[in-house]
């Protein structure tokens, strides 16, 4: 290449006259050092191009544009195609200057009228058409890096407004939550102080009940939000400890009967398989499966059961969480995991939609997954599978 020192040239050229006066002109060039590849048809030239691919060891095509095998311009776009970062100076004759100044504007570098040609016009000629490809080419280059950074850019903003949107919806269901139960508040607290004297004793007592129950909510909305803002900002960490699973389960399964209250649901605890020592977040566990049989329980019909299974296998544990409630339409399965959705057959169940959410992040924290399996009006199950981990 140029840099070498020497250039070398493709000449493309039937008139073998023609051809030997080209090479003695730039055999006489003192500038530099010129070497030439001298082909007689179209076919030739791309044959050495397509052996040359390789090695890319042309400068410059100089190409005359009446040949046997191809006529006028029409060498010039398979030539650009085999070649495409070589430049190209046409030769052409003197009467048909305007076909010249059409092959550059269809991609040539230069034209030569070949009666006009001298040593010094040829020599120039072959140094301006280089150059000149290296700034296009270049030029090119810059376009294209251009052209990816604005669409990284763009998919940058569009992923922005989206965590935006998704932001504004975020603080107004959560707002939406808050508002309800410190109207109860309000409401209750109210009554209590306008009408104290008028209330009976278990009047009153319901309502500070009320009371004590839209603050218990009011709480564990803004500990599930914390949550998810912590698994959102990746503050999720696993804390591995070992813990013996089937009393760990047990325990859970005894916390959730006292949620039960006079719904008098039937909880089935079972376990198979071998348990080996393995480590546990138990906080993450708790989250996972203390929701998901709330669930259970809170989407059970009066005096249904739930059954939760625990499966332990060679490299995972399963936590199999089936009930017979209201089931979930099909429609709403996919997006029960995002935060604030909940299906459309709740009715007047209450919930806030964030349980799933955190299952699910939790179960990502830790390395397993979670799946659903649920039909409307006969139950559901969810099964999380989490890898055994060792330290
Ligand atoms: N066991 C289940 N049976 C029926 N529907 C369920 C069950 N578990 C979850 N769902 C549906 O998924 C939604 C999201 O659950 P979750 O995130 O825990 O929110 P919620 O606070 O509503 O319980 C619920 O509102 C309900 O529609
Ligand atoms: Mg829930």
């Amino acid at each position: 290449m140029m840099a070498t020192g020497s250039v070398k040239i493709l000449l493309i050229e039937d008139n073998l006259a023609e051809a030997r006066l080209l090479q003695e002109f730039l055999k006489q060039a003192q500038s530099k050092d010129f070497s030439v590849v001298h082909v007689q048809r179209l076919q030739n030239a791309l044959q050495e191009l397509t052996k040359d691919r390789a090695l890319c060891s042309y400068d410059v095509i100089l190409l005359d544009l009446t040949l046997p095998d191809s006529e006028g311009l029409s060498s010039l776009p398979t030539l650009i195609d085999y070649a495409p970062k070589l430049p190209i100076v046409v030769l052409t004759n003197t009467n048909d200057e305007a076909l010249a100044i059409e092959a550059v504007r269809q991609g040539a570098q230069d034209y030569l009228v070949k009666r006009q040609v001298n040593v010094e016009v040829l020599v120039r000629s072959i140094h301006y058409a280089i150059e000149r490809k290296q700034v296009l080419e270049s030029l090119r280059t810059t376009n294209k890096t251009l052209e990816t950074r604005v669409e990284q850019r763009t998919a940058e903003l569009v992923k922005a407004q989206e965590i935006n949107q998704f932001k504004s919806e975020f603080v107004s269901m959560i707002s939406h939550d808050i508002r309800n139960p410190l109207n109860t508040i309000l409401l209750a607290a109210g009554l209590l102080q306008n009408s104290d004297d008028k209330l009976t004793k278990e009047k009153k007592s319901s309502h500070f009940q009320m009371i004590r129950s839209a603050i218990k909510n009011m709480a564990q909305l803004l500990d599930e939000v914390s949550l998810i803002g912590q698994a959102d900002s990746g503050k999720l960490h696993c804390e591995l400890i070992s813990i013996d699973l089937q009393n760990f389960c047990r325990y859970l399964i005894e916390e959730a009967q006292l949620t039960t209250g006079e719904k008098q649901i039937n909880l089935v605890f079972t376990s198979v398989g071998e348990f080996r020592d393995a480590l546990w977040d138990e906080n993450l566990l708790r989250h996972i499966l203390g929701n998901l049989l709330t669930n259970a329980i809170k989407y059970s019909l009066p005096g249904g059961t739930v059954k939760f299974e625990l499966i332990g296998q060679e490299q995972a544990i399963a936590f199999r969480i089936q009930d017979y409630g209201i089931g979930i339409p099909e429609p709403d399965q996919k997006r029960l995991f995002q935060p604030f959705q909940r299906a459309e057959n709740v009715g007047s169940i209450p919930g806030t939609g964030l349980g799933l959410a955190i299952v699910k992040k939790c179960v990502e924290a830790h390395g397993g997954e979670i799946l659903l399996e649920s039909k409307e009006g006969v139950g559901t199950t969810f099964i999380v599978v989490l890898p055994l981990l060792s330290l």
